[in-house]
């Protein structure tokens, strides 16, 4: 449990935070969204959207929702929404580890730098894989531990406390991905500047679906 949240943060500087973390992580939102691959049938929710800087690399058609947690950041997300002219995305508060949506109600679901800001990513995973189609895909960039390397204590620490601030610097993917084991991983790549963020593939089984590699 957080004594201090992260929201109340982000909620205050959204501004500062586009013009600090805009720049930076243009290229990982360019290719994420060339990796959703979106097709104008299907519905796409954007978990932890913030201020949506996400959204100009999206197509002006997308449809489907896009959630935050923080009123403020979404404040700024809504004027980008309009000024794109994305008429059937629709902006929403909301906690990412309840999400207030049936299952299976998005081919496509991207959750661009929020695993590791909030308190729970691996709920918050499987929140988001309930809510994906079977077939569909999901997108994570961030920023993950490498699997190998050891977590000092001082490191886990200041991660810690970062983590009421800002975001945690010390999860792996794999704790992550623990929150939703049903999940294929497809690719995994890490982007500029200087492989500093972590481009994730997800596939939801789709059970009705033949598996090709396993012999009938
Ligand atoms: C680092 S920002 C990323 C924003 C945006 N996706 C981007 O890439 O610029 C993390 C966002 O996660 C949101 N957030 C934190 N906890 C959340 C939760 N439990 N549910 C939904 N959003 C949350 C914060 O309000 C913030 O806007």
């Amino acid at each position: 449990m957080r004594l201090f949240s992260n929201v109340r943060v982000y909620e205050r500087v959204g501004g500062l935070y586009d013009a600090t973390l805009g720049f930076w992580s243009r290229e990982v939102r360019r290719q994420a969204a060339d990796t959703l691959d979106l097709r104008e049938d299907e519905r796409l929710l954007i978990v932890g959207v913030g201020t949506g800087m996400e959204l100009e690399h999206l197509p002006a058609w997308v449809r489907g929702a896009g959630v935050d947690l923080s009123a403020g950041m979404l404040e700024r997300a809504n004027r980008r929404r309009t000024a794109l002219g994305m008429r059937d995305l629709d902006l929403r508060v909301m906690d990412a580890r309840a999400l207030d949506f049936p299952d299976g109600g998005f081919e496509a679901v991207y959750l661009p730098l929020v695993l590791t800001v909030v308190e729970d990513g691996a709920r918050v995973l499987a929140e988001a894989a309930r809510v994906t189609a079977p077939g569909g895909r999901l997108v994570i960039a961030d920023r993950f531990w490498p699997e190998g390397r050891p977590r000092p204590a001082a490191v886990r620490a200041v991660s810690r406390a970062l983590g009421h601030v800002a975001m945690r610097f010390d999860i792996r993917l794999s704790e992550i991905l623990a929150g939703a084991p049903s999940l294929e991983v497809e690719d995994h790549r890490r982007v500029v500047p200087r492989a500093f963020f972590h481009l994730v593939t997800l596939r939801k089984p789709d059970p009705s679906k033949p598996d090709p590699s396993k012999p009938g």
